[in-house]
């Protein structure tokens, strides 16, 4: 037990609405709000590819869109043996709306990794750029 499990198993269960029939890479994601609520979000893919729409951005468009502000956790779950980290254009919206918070990253078998998103996306461009 540790304090990301139920992080974790919203991402798990997120991931089982993916709709991924381009890709079958099925991504599961959950943002934790400082409030304590938990937003999940799984990957959507388009017939065109390029409107597909990363998990990780699906839940923090969820967590934004319903006036939760504040983040202090990400988690994202695949099935991939080697553990899967958020695309570079996550990364930025991860940035934007998180800052410096863990990445949860954990697949089906239990595997588990953190990272901080200092080290994933060093030197972002952000609001303090400009
Ligand atoms: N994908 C995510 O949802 N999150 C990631 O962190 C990596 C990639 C999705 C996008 C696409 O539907 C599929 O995984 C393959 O790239």
């Amino acid at each position: 037990m540790t304090e990301y499990d139920s992080l974790i198993a919203a991402a798990r269960r997120a991931r089982e609405n993916a709709h991924a029939p381009y890709s079958n890479f099925r991504v599961g994601a959950a943002l934790r709000a400082k409030s304590g609520r938990i937003f999940g979000g799984c990957n959507v893919e388009n017939a065109t590819y390029g409107l597909t729409v990363c998990a990780e951005r699906v839940a923090i468009f969820k967590a934004i869109s319903e006036g939760e502000r504040g983040f202090d956790a990400v988690a994202v779950v695949t099935d991939a043996d080697s553990l899967t980290p958020p695309c570079g254009a996550c990364r930025q919206l991860i940035w934007e709306f998180c800052g410096d918070v863990p990445i949860v990253m954990a697949n089906l078998k239990g595997k588990r990794e953190v990272l901080q998103m200092r080290d994933l996306f060093p030197k972002p461009f952000d609001s303090s750029s400009f």
